[in-house]
């Protein structure tokens, strides 16, 4: 397939890419918890969304739930890297169990946004996505004043009734995020939001890396799960600025048919994708015939998060 490319063949990756300090520590936590406590380590929701990280730490003795009530009373609990609603660990205290929160510390910053509008009064619009886990916490924590908006047409029926304030997930795409705080503030001038958007360090940062990238690429692979919500924007994201763009969980998803003609082919990995999938889809792309690799970097991350005291040594 690749094979069939005429001249010479080259991997640009995208940097930086893959595990966020996020993740690398809701990881982390999940690793110690097992090593203190022995399995099983109950995992409220995927701790991160992952098919890799989930299999991999499913099978040293996590157990992944979906909800609380599936868990023992008093057992080790960890809470996701996305979040969870004050109702969540409410029912943690009532079932007696033992929680460890691996939420990452830029949503919990969100999280913190919110409750503090709704103590104002303000009307908390939540730009983000229905459904996916982060939303569903932010959105727990002043379920009576907050509206998620997901379009122009949500911005239009907010009600005009009290000040309004606006937060955005961490995952979302730039562009979509600042088409929606613009029309919030041309509706509501005095709207109070953050200084530009809560989309965090490490989604901006890939962001930016696979533009570069799409730019010299005919063709890009995003190493990632198709749950997960960053790995998504960042294949939305290269088509954007150009190149078409295709999300594979790993090596064996890789479109073989999609190479065809390709000389340069993108790849970069979702925040929570493991370098080692990466590294594996960067082989088997070498494996089909010779190829430079190559490297655009746009920034170096220092980012790191301390790990909860119930983790720590
Ligand atoms: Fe946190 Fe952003 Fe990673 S919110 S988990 S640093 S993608």
């Amino acid at each position: 397939a690749w094979a069939d490319a005429i001249g010479p063949r080259r991997i640009l990756l995208a940097s930086p890419r893959s595990f966020c300090a996020g993740v690398e520590r809701a990881i982390e936590i999940v690793e110690r918890a097992l090593e203190m406590h022995g399995p099983p380590v109950y995992v409220r929701k995927q701790i991160v969304h992952n098919t890799h990280v989930v299999n991999g730490l499913a099978r040293r003795g996590a157990v992944f739930v979906d909800e609380l009530d599936e868990v023992p009373p008093g057992a080790v609990t960890v809470f996701s890297a996305h979040g969870v609603a004050p109702a969540v660990r409410a029912e943690a205290g009532r079932l007696g169990l033992r929680v460890i929160d691996a939420t990452c510390p830029l949503v919990a910053k969100v999280h913190a946004e919110a409750r503090r509008h709704a103590a104002r009064g303000d009307l908390v619009a939540l730009i983000g996505h229905a459904g996916h886990e982060e939303v569903e916490g932010t959105l727990g924590e002043a379920p009576a004043s907050t509206v998620l908006v997901q379009t122009p047409a949500d911005v239009a029926a907010l009600p005009a009734d009290r000040p309004v304030a606006y937060l955005t997930q961490t995952t979302l795409s730039a562009d979509e995020a600042d088409a929606l705080a613009a029309e919030i503030t041309r509706r509501f001038p005095d709207a109070r939001g953050p200084h530009t958007d809560d989309i965090c360090y490490a989604t901006t940062n890939r962001q930016r890396a696979v533009t570069r990238v799409a730019r010299d690429a005919d063709l890009v692979l995003v190493v990632g799960s198709a749950n997960s919500s960053n790995s998504r924007r960042l294949v939305e994201v290269a088509e954007q600025a150009g190149a078409p763009a295709v999300l594979i969980d790993g090596p064996a998803d890789i479109p073989l048919d999609r190479l065809r003609g390709a000389r340069a082919v993108g790849v970069t990995a979702g925040a929570s994708a493991p370098p080692a999938v990466l590294d594996a889809v960067v082989a088997a792309l070498r494996g089909l015939g010779p190829a430079d690799l190559a490297e655009r970097a746009v920034t170096v991350e220092t980012t790191e998060f301390t790990l909860p005291k119930e983790v720590r040594p």
